[in-house]
C-alpha cells in the first residue's frame, strides 16, 4: 500500500507498507548489498545509517550453493541480519554485464518467495540503448508476459514490474500503461544505467517522463541503479521515489569519493573537506597511506553519508515545497545535468497538470532554466485566458520590489485616473496591478538583473497580451498625466483575482449585485467577498487567491455543468462530508478532469446538491487508482455554519 502524504513538482513524500507491516518513508534509497562480500554490514547499514531498506541479488544467491543453502534455510533477513525491508533483483542486470542468464523467470520468481523476499523482481529484459525499435518492442512483448506470470505466481511476496522500452518514448509509455493493469507492487524504470553512465541525461528525462505518463499513480516508482547524490534531488522532482545504490561500494574500490557535485579519485583530489562521521578527524594523507581495505571502509561509508544526507536534504525541500530550486541548484554540477535540466521544458505541459495551485515557500529564480517550471506556463495561460482589462488603454510599468501596488502606489493612481490599466512588465510576463499578489507573481524572487531568455519571453508575451486585450492605446506610464476618472482598486482586484482563478463566467456569477468588501483592520487587505449578502468567497493573505464559500460554491453549481469545478459523492460518504469531515479517494464517483493539486473544489452527491466545499490534494486521475487516502481536504461542510 502506497500513500503519499506531501508532493512538489512530480514529487511525493510518501508511506509505502510492505506485506510484513514495516513502513517505508519514500523517497528512499536502497544500498546494493553484494551477499559475498559486505563492504558496510546490512546491520550497520540498519543501525548506523538508518537505511530501513535494502537491495541484494537472489541471481548470485542462488548461483552459489552454500548461500544459497543458507538464504532458503534461515531466509535473507536472518542470512543478512537485516530487520528492514529485502528487495532482491532477478539476474536481468547480470544478462546486460554478460549476456544470457541460464535460468528462467519462473524458477527466479519461485527461488525468490522460497528465501522470504519482501519485493522480488521480474526477469525481465534489459533493453539496451542501442536496440533497434524492433527489437525493443518485442523484449517487451516477452517482458509483459513474464511480468503478467510472475504476479501470477507472486503469494505473498511483492514484485518489482520493470518497465522497459530503451530511448523509445511511444514504447516506455505504453510498457507503462500495460503494466499499470497488472498486479504489480513497485515499478522500477529499468534499463536506464547505461544511460547515466554516459551522462545521456536529456534521455534519462524522456524515458522517466514517459513512464510516469503510463503508470498507476499509486505505486512507488524505482529508478533501477540510480544512486549518485548528485541525481537524486532532480529524479525525485520527476516523480522517482525509490532509488539504489551500488557505487557507493564499486567507487570506494576504485578510491572515489562520492560528493553532490561529483565523484572523485583519491588521487586527484588536494585536500579533503568533508566533515562527515566517516571522514571526520581524518586528513587525506592520512586516508591515503592506510591499508587498502581500512580505506575501501572508509570511503565506502563516506559515500553512505553522502547519500543520506542528500536525501535528507531533498525530503526538507519537498516538504517546504522548494524542489525546483534544490533541483535545478544541483543540475549545475555537470554540464550535461543541466541538458536534461533543460530537457524538462518540452514536458511542461505535463508537469503543469500536477503543479499545485500554490505553495508555501516563495519561488527561488536559480537561472534561466527556472523558466521552464510549469508555473510559468500557468500563469500566462490563465491571465491570456481570464483576464479582462477594466479599460481599454494600457499603461506599461517596469519591474519592480513587490507587491507592485504598494511600489508603484502613487504612480498607478496617476494613470488610472487618466483611463489607464497599469500593466508591469514582471519576469513572469505582464502582470495587471490587480494580480499583482496572486501566487506566484508575488511570492517569487528573481535577480533584479536579468537574463536574455526573460527579456525576450517577457518581450514576445508582453507584445502578444496587448493585442489579445485589444488595447487601443498603450504607453509608458512617464508620459500619462494625471485625469479625473474615478474607480475602486479594491472592487477592481477582487473582481480580477476571482476571474484569474475561476474564470470569467465564475466572476460574474460571485460578484453579481451589491458587493461589500470586508477588510483586515490590521493589513487593510481584503479579507471577505459579500455579494447581495451572501459570503461568497474569502481572499487568502499568503498565496493571494480565493477560499470558496459555500454560498459562492452554490452559485457556481447553477451556471457550471456538471463537472466542472466538482467532485462527486458516493452516497455513503454524504453524511459525513456534509459534516465536514475530509473526501476520501474511495468514496469519489466522478470529478473534474481539470482540478490541480491544492485548487478549490465543491463536492456535491449524485444529484448535484452541495455538500462542501474543500482543496483537491490530488488530481482524478491520481485518485482513481488511491484506494486509500485524503482526496479532498474538506473546508466547511453544509451542515457546519
Ligand atoms: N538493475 C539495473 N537496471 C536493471 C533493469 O533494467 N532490470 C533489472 N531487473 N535490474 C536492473
Ligand atoms: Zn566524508
Amino acid at each position: 500500500m502506497f500513500e503519499i502524504t506531501k508532493r512538489d513538482g512530480l514529487a511525493r513524500l510518501g508511506k509505502f507498507e510492505t506485506k510484513s507491516g514495516i513502513v517505508l518513508e519514500t523517497p528512499a534509497l536502497l544500498p546494493v548489498v553484494n551477499p559475498k562480500i559486505f563492504t558496510v554490514t546490512p546491520k550497520e547499514l540498519y543501525e548506523e545509517f538508518g537505511f530501513r531498506a535494502l537491495i541484494t541479488n537472489s541471481y548470485i544467491i542462488k548461483n552459489n550453493p552454500a548461500l544459497k543453502e543458507k538464504a532458503q534455510a534461515e531466509g535473507l533477513h536472518k542470512m543478512l541480519d537485516f530487520p528492514g525491508v529485502i528487495m532482491t533483483d532477478s539476474g536481468t542486470f547480470q544478462s546486460h554485464m554478460y549476456g544470457e542468464v541460464e535460468v528462467t523467470n519462473d524458477e527466479m520468481v519461485e527461488f525468490q518467495k522460497s528465501i522470504g523476499t519482501d519485493i522480488g523482481t521480474v526477469l525481465d529484459i534489459f533493453t539496451e540503448p542501442f536496440w533497434p525499435k524492433e527489437e525493443t518492442a518485442d523484449s517487451i512483448t516477452e517482458t509483459l508476459k513474464r511480468t503478467q506470470h510472475a504476479c501470477d505466481i507472486k503469494g505473498d511476496m511483492m514484485i518489482n514490474g520493470v518497465v522497459q522500452g530503451s530511448v523509445y518514448q511511444d514504447l516506455r509509455e505504453d510498457c507503462a500503461r500495460k503494466m499499470a493493469d497488472m498486479d504489480i507492487d513497485v515499478h522500477p524504470i529499468g534499463g536506464v544505467v547505461p544511460l547515466m553512465e554516459q551522462y545521456r541525461y536529456t534521455e534519462l528525462v524522456d524515458v522517466i517522463i514517459s513512464s510516469k505518463k503510463g503508470l498507476n499513480p499509486n505505486r512507488p516508482v524505482h529508478l533501477f541503479g540510480a544512486g549518485h547524490p548528485m541525481i537524486l534531488a532532480f529524479a525525485t522532482l520527476l516523480g522517482c521515489d525509490l532509488f539504489d545504490s551500488a557505487s557507493y561500494a564499486k567507487f570506494a574500490r576504485d578510491d572515489r569519493f562520492m560528493f553532490i557535485d561529483g565523484t572523485y579519485r583519491i588521487a586527484d583530489m588536494q585536500s579533503l573537506d568533508c566533515n562527515c562521521p566517516a571522514c571526520r578527524g581524518h586528513t587525506l594523507e592520512e586516508i591515503k597511506k592506510m591499508e587498502k581495505s581500512n580505506r575501501e571502509r572508509l570511503i565506502a561509508r563516506h559515500n553512505l553519508y553522502q547519500i543520506t544526507s542528500e536525501l535528507a536534504l531533498v525530503k526538507r525541500y519537498l516538504k517546504e515545497g522548494r524542489l525546483w530550486d534544490l533541483a535545478e541548484m544541483r543540475c549545475r554540477a555537470h554540464p550535461e545535468l543541466l541538458n536534461g535540466l533543460r530537457r524538462l521544458k518540452e514536458h511542461q505541459a505535463f508537469l503543469e497538470r500536477t503543479e499545485p495551485i500554490s505553495r508555501d515557500a516563495a519561488l527561488f529564480y536559480t537561472g534561466s532554466e527556472s523558466r521552464s517550471r510549469p508555473i510559468f506556463l500557468r500563469y500566462y495561460r490563465k491571465l491570456l485566458e481570464n483576464y479582462v482589462p477594466p479599460t481599454n488603454k494600457a499603461a506599461i510599468f517596469e519591474d519592480s520590489p513587490k507587491p507592485y501596488s504598494r511600489h508603484y502606489v502613487s504612480d498607478f493612481n496617476r494613470v488610472r485616473t487618466a483611463g489607464y490599466t497599469p500593466i508591469v512588465r514582471s519576469p513572469f510576463g505582464p502582470v495587471p496591478a490587480d494580480l499583482d499578489e496572486v501566487y506566484p507573481l508575488a511570492q517569487s524572487l528573481f535577480p533584479e538583473i536579468w537574463d536574455r531568455e526573460t527579456e525576450e519571453d517577457v518581450e514576445r508575451m508582453m507584445d502578444e497580451f496587448i493585442k489579445k486585450m485589444g488595447f487601443i492605446d498603450v504607453r509608458e506610464q512617464k508620459d500619462i498625466e494625471p485625469g479625473e476618472i474615478e474607480y475602486d482598486a479594491d472592487l477592481l482586484r477582487a473582481k480580477a483575482t476571482a476571474a484569474y482563478q475561476f474564470g470569467k463566467e465564475s466572476a460574474d456569477a460571485l460578484f453579481k449585485g451589491e458587493i461589500e468588501l470586508i477588510k483586515s483592520r490590521k493589513t487593510g487587505k481584503i479579507r471577505n467577498i459579500i455579494s447581495d449578502g451572501e459570503h461568497v468567497l474569502s481572499l487568502r493573505a499568503p498565496d493571494g487567491l480565493y477560499t470558496l464559500r459555500p454560498e459562492g460554491a452554490q452559485r457556481l453549481l447553477k451556471i457550471l455543468p456538471s463537472p466542472k469545478m466538482r467532485c462527486i459523492s458516493m452516497d455513503d460518504a454524504v453524511p459525513f462530508v456534509s459534516n465536514g469531515r475530509n473526501m476520501f479517494c474511495q468514496f469519489v464517483t466522478d470529478m473534474d478532469p481539470e482540478i490541480r493539486p491544492m485548487e478549490e473544489i465543491i463536492i456535491v452527491d449524485k444529484d448535484d446538491n452541495f455538500l462542501a466545499t474543500g482543496r483537491a490534494i490530488l488530481t482524478f486521475d491520481e485518485l482513481k487508482s488511491f484506494k486509500k487516502g485524503i482526496a479532498i481536504k474538506v473546508r466547511s461542510g453544509s451542515d457546519d455554519s
